[in-house]
């Protein structure tokens, strides 16, 4: 069987296996590689030059292969063109996005680094499934150094319609670059489709149902939703429960609802939105004072990229501003922390609050959403109000939703959440917990791996 080949810029160091933080790409497929596996990207360390030879570094069978990333090129690929162009447009934010040519020819000159590193340790039938918005240009510059067995690509993020890529100066070149992979993943129809209609549109190429035809080529297109191992995360999460940790959480409520958001720190996700509905319902359903809390988890991140530590300040001021506003002497409504809280603590606290509040502005999936749901108690679940915009929507329609942009719709939902009768808190959750059931980690993995075999 040929070898699986997994190129990402993030690569989770063997030691740290099973305990990543919340959401990302690289939980998600920690559950599925394969002993065997090759999988490549970046150290995570910044030095003087990019590296040309990997590290490699083996945990159970798998094979981690990364390079640094040179302080310049740091800048250019990564806080510059993927972090504060492509990131922003395509979440939509075109107000957010900058671009210079210099970032972009230093996010070019990065893929084509991965692919020197790369080569050499690849063998002919080799399949390799490159990840996300930073290594879209990695298939042009792997066939150009002479590989020519079957490359895949998978966005993460959403993609979006061409009125929106077309404020992309290199927009053309990186359609181009998508349609030279044999085989597109994305995470929804809509994604799927936007993606179809700006490589029609801008580069000329016929579409024939999800297919993209060049000249002479086919480039399968799919919308493959990523999933959690979700009996895995509802064992971890009713294990949790009885620990120290969850016990002193819960005596920190006294008897109060938990309402609780964990995620990244970032503009993406909604934040300032959430705190201002939350600040409403405690304004507009006074009942709800001193019988709520709600944790706020965002670990911070991208802290060299400005829009990130603009966030950062803006919300350490809106936090201040609803304490203040509504703490009692022996009450705070909000507890906002910025670090990183390990997962199988995550469980525990997803499976002991009433409300999961997941509101992103836009989001490519969004798998807090799915471990919410699968930590819940079953016989008593809590209620999960999701953004109409987080992919996971088209599978979660049974949770409660709202547009993130209307504070007073996170308001009203969080309110019902709070009135909901067991008997409908249970039929939603059951609906809601067979969907993140039935599209897993490893059915996401097969259903790509398939499709790119058949290529
Ligand atoms: O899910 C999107 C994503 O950018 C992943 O590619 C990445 O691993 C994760 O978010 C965390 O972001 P970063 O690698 O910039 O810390």
């Amino acid at each position: 069987m040929a070898r699986l080949v997994i190129v990402s810029n993030r690569v989770p160091p063997p030691r740290t296996r099973g305990a990543v933080s919340a959401g990302g790409l690289a939980v998600a497929l920690q559950s599925f590689v394969e002993p065997g596996t090759l999988w490549f990207g970046w150290s995570g360390r910044v030095t003087e030059e990019t590296g040309s030879v990997p590290e490699m570094t083996e945990g159970d069978g798998v094979t981690y292969a990364t390079i640094d990333l040179g302080s310049e090129d740091y800048d250019r690929f990564y806080v510059g063109f993927a972090n504060s162009s492509l990131w922003p447009l395509l979440h939509f934010r075109l107000g957010l996005m900058r671009y210079t040519r210099e970032d972009f020819a230093g996010y070019l000159s990065v893929n084509e680094a991965f692919a020197a590193a790369l080569v050499p340790l690849l063998r002919p039938d080799d399949v390799i499934w490159v990840h996300d918005y930073h290594l879209i240009p990695l298939a042009t510059a792997l066939r150009a150094r002479g590989f020519a067995g079957r490359i895949g690509f998978f966005l993460h993020i959403p993609f979006v319609p061409p009125s929106v890529l077309e404020a992309l100066p290199p927009a053309r070149e990186l359609l181009h670059a998508l349609c030279t992979y044999d085989v597109v993943g994305f995470q929804t129809r809509t994604h799927l489709a936007d993606f179809l209609d700006c490589a029609h549109r801008f580069i000329g190429f016929a579409v024939e149902g999800d297919d993209v035809v060049t000249e002479g080529r086919r480039v399968r297109a799919i919308a493959d939703p990523i999933g959690i191992d979700a009996a895995g995360f509802a064992r971890i999460a009713a294990r949790t429960v009885s620990t120290a940790y969850i016990q002193r959480l819960r005596e920190s409520l006294a008897g109060r609802d938990l309402a609780i958001s964990a995620e990244r720190l970032d503009y993406s996700k909604g934040l300032p939105n959430r705190f201002d509905g939350f600040a409403r319902l405690l304004k507009r359903f006074p009942q709800h004072q001193r019988r709520v809390s709600m944790l706020q988890i965002a670990a911070r991140s991208r802290e060299d990229v400005a829009e990130y530590q603009a966030l950062r300040r803006e919300l350490d001021r809106l936090a201040g501003d609803i304490n203040g506003r509504f703490s009692q002497f022996d009450w705070v409504p909000l507890r906002y922390m910025t670090q990183t809280v390990p997962r199988t603590k995550l469980a525990g606290l997803f499976r002991i609050a009433r409300i999961g509040l997941v509101t992103p502005l836009r989001d490519g999936m969004n798998l807090v959403a799915k471990e919410f749901v699968a930590a819940q108690d079953p016989a008593d679940p809590g209620v999960l109000v999701l953004s109409r915009f987080a992919g996971a929507a088209e599978e979660l329609s049974d949770a409660l939703m709202v547009n993130p942009y209307d504070p007073d719709d996170i308001a009203e939902a969080m309110h019902t959440a709070l009135e909901m009768p067991l008997e409908e808190r249970q039929a939603r959750h059951a609906t809601q917990r067979r969907a993140v059931f039935e599209v897993t980690s490893a059915s996401y993995c097969n259903v790509f791996v398939d499709a790119l075999t058949a290529a």
